[in-house]
């Protein structure tokens, strides 16, 4: 069976169009720059050919070169298609629509001109997925933009709208989105007698502005020294743009050949891919019906215009969907209204957002204070008090006047979602979607399936996260969900380790070092104290066994609720967020351990480590296992785009693996014999264990795994 080309070469007029057709995105997979080579030699053979259009066909131009070849061995090649592009006889022009991305915006930089479509992006993200651009770009792109700007783009890693592009001199023209093929052909035709030939790897004027900022290199290292603490590939992608102001054209194409080589089977890149692969794996449900359509959701509303409900609302003017806000409290609506505004405020204040474009998002925002104004909106979503009665009243009322077709949804973090769809005659249109805190910012949205959930509703809700921006992942019915019950634990272990000794400036350390932003107990001082203080209170009265911490309930009942009130875990100077170890917490703890008749003891930095992730890996091992979530690298998702978990380290599970199954298992069975029930080790981590399984390729059996 023939297989189509993933190349096209076809004349047109006089000109060559090279297409790249690789679905979905044409990524440079096999066979691909052998094509587009192929493709400029029929060009330059041709007489009747006068230039050449290298054009991309779907939805995309290029997205870069095929992640998934990486790490793999590949024969060295004998020709490289930059070289052969730039180095043609007759002109090219790469015409860009949807992403020119890595390896894409690469063969672009090597064409000799550029046309994009308004929507298009271009980028060089590389960086994300721990390598550097490889096919030149750190060489090409500082001669066309300048090394300042060049850097940025490659530090960063962000996709730049067309625009921008255009004016930085990225793209030489925007032309009509509709007619992006037959543009290129015009321009091409334009161009093509013109000598000689625009060669971006030529050009040295761009280069200057380095020779008069000497010190531009270092102040860019130093500014991501924070972010990129732990990584290679930022501080690589410097030195290769250093590298195309210091040396000539081939060597410094040598430098970024070595310094690529570096880092493809690093850690960090292996890491990387890692989460990736598993961003693009969580949109997945492996059991829902093919041909399901979820409805489109174009408008929502959401009750309750509290710190979460507001955010919530803003989540969708963000993403540019109308949004009622509702609250029976006018006083409350009065208030919440007020603080979305401060909120963009602030981010026009620091330049993240323009006046008009807050002034847009402001009016997608309309306050209403009686249920019947939100009945025709396409979901709904609750953010009220976290409480079964006042959460199953407004889902009555919402039962009454919302439209059949409607999504039902309740922002619980913590309560049974069932109990809250019986109240309604519609519970298959109910579900949960869980924000993290701020819920305007943070990326992951947790959609729970009750157990009377339908599948369209589901993928309903799955597809809305996405369409605000979000990372939807999948999560069963049950105490905490996914994300929240797999961190637990980690919460549990942090307490009960300073109760045997640990200080909470020790813990802290530990897990910055590790390669947290901030430590679990400065978080927790920044978040205030009291309000898991509130919820442990609500938790023990309705349920005897529940775990009592007595060190935090005694710091918040002495006034210490956090940054707030100056004091909680550690205490603060005024005006400065600086936590300073107190000798007060210290005294208190061993106080609280005195009375408990709990022995203090010295940890070292890897049992503190082990004790708070090994905890969650058990837990989440757990959640798979009784079939509450899908997969294990969706746990991995979770924790990067929930709990700040580092990126560069793949995610709780993958990490796991870094470690083996077998020695977790070992240790976790050890602290079951040591601190009893609350270590029991899962079946199915030993089941990995046993046959020395990975913890990061767990599927769960209830999904066919
Ligand atoms: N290689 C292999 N597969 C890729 C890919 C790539 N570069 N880019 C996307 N895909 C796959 C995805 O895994 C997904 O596969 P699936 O359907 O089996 O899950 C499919 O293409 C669609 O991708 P998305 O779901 O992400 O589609 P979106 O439309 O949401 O996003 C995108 C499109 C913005 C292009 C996004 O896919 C993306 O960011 N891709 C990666 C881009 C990138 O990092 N390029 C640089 C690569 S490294 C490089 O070029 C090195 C060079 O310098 C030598």
């Amino acid at each position: 069976m023939s297989e189509a080309p993933v190349v096209r070469f076809e004349v047109e007029d006089g000109i060559g169009v090279i297409t790249v057709d690789n679905p979905p995105v044409n990524a440079l997979g096999p066979g691909v720059r052998e094509g587009i080579m192929e493709s400029v030699d029929k060009g330059n053979a041709d007489p009747g050919v006068k230039a050449m259009v290298l054009i991309g066909a779907g939805r995309s131009f290029i997205a870069g070169a095929d992640i998934r070849q990486f790490g793999k061995p590949r024969p060295a090649p004998t020709r490289v298609s930059h070289t052969v592009l730039d180095e043609s006889a007759k002109p090219i022009v790469a015409a860009i629509h949807g992403f020119a991305l890595g390896g894409g915006l690469e063969h672009a930089l090597s064409s000799h001109y550029r046309l994009a479509v308004p929507g298009a992006k271009v980028g060089l993200p590389e960086v994300l997925i721990g390598v550097l651009p490889g096919g030149g770009g750190t060489q090409r792109l500082p001669r066309l933009i300048g090394p300042k700007a060049a850097m940025e783009m490659i530090v960063s890693g962000r996709h730049m709208p067309a625009a921008e592009a255009k004016t930085l001199g990225i793209v030489d023209e925007i032309v009509d989105e509709k007619d992006l093929r037959g543009a290129a052909i015009r321009y091409a035709k334009s161009i093509a007698a013109k000598r000689p030939l625009p060669r971006v790897r030529d050009r040295t004027d761009r280069l200057a502005e380095a020779k008069a900022d000497p010190g531009m290199f270092e102040a860019m290292r130093k500014s991501i020294a924070r972010r990129a603490r732990n990584q290679k590939a930022p501080y690589h992608c410097i030195a290769c743009v250093e590298a195309a102001v210091t040396l000539p054209f081939e060597e410094g194409l040598q430098t970024e050949r070595r310094l690529f080589a570096e880092l493809e089977n690093s850690d960090e890149a292996k890491a990387l891919r890692y989460a990736f692969f598993a961003e693009r794996e969580v949109a997945k449900i492996p059991d829902a019906p093919k041909d399901l359509k979820p409805p489109q959701v174009k408008t929502a509303a959401v009750v309750g215009a509290g710190t979460m409900g507001g955010g919530i609302a803003m989540s969708f003017a963000d993403a540019g969907m109308p949004v009622k806000l509702l609250d029976a409290s006018k006083e409350v609506l009065e208030r919440g209204l007020q603080r979305i505004h401060d909120n963009y405020a602030v981010s026009v204040k620091r330049g993240s957002l323009s006046q008009e474009e807050m002034d847009k998002r402001l009016a997608l925002i309309t306050p209403v204070e009686t249920y019947e104004e939100i009945g025709d909106s396409d979901a709904v979503i609750e953010a009220v008090f976290e409480q079964m009665p006042v959460k199953q009243e407004v889902f009555r009322k919402l039962d009454e006047v919302m439209k059949p077709e409607a999504l039902l949804l309740t922002n619980t973090s913590a309560l049974d979602i069932d109990q809250i769809a019986a109240v309604t005659k519609r519970p298959e249109m109910v579900a949960g979607t869980h924000y993290f805190v701020p819920a305007n910012v943070m990326k992951l949205f947790e959609v729970v399936n009750a157990s009377k959930t339908a599948p369209t509703t589901l993928a309903a809700a799955m597809k809305l996260g996405r369409d605000i921006g979000k990372i939807s992942g999948y999560a069963g019915n049950c105490d905490g969900f996914l994300a929240n019950r797999s961190r637990a634990p980690f919460g549990v272990e942090q307490n009960l380790m300073i109760e045997e000794g640990a200080l909470p400036e020790q813990v802290d350390k530990v897990m910055v070092e590790f390669g947290y932003p901030v430590g679990p107990f400065a978080v927790s001082d920044m978040s205030g104290l009291d309000i898991s203080y509130d919820t442990r209170k609500r938790r023990a009265a309705a349920d005897p066994n529940f775990r009592k911490l007595p060190i935090p309930d005694r710091l918040v009942e002495a006034g210490r609720k956090g940054l707030k009130t100056g004091a909680g875990w550690y205490r603060y100077e005024p005006g400065n967020r600086t936590p300073i170890p107190d000798p007060e917490v210290a005294r208190l703890i061993q106080e609280v351990a005195a009375e408990q008749g709990i022995k203090q003891r010295t940890f070292s930095d890897e049992e503190v480590l082990h004790r708070l992730l090994f905890a969650s890996i058990n837990e989440s091992c757990k959640i798979l296992e009784e079939g509450k979530a899908i997969r294990a690298s969706d746990v991995d998702v979770m924790w990067l785009h929930g709990f700040g978990f580092p990126r560069w380290r793949g995610g709780l599970m993958y990490w796991g693996d870094t470690i083996g199954a077998r020695e977790i298992y070992n240790q976790v069975a050890a602290w079951h014999q040591q601190y009893g029930r609350h270590w029991k080790p899962s079946a199915l981590l030993r089941e990995v264990a046993e046959r020395d399984g990975k913890l990061s390729e767990i599927k769960s059996k209830a999904f066919g795994g």
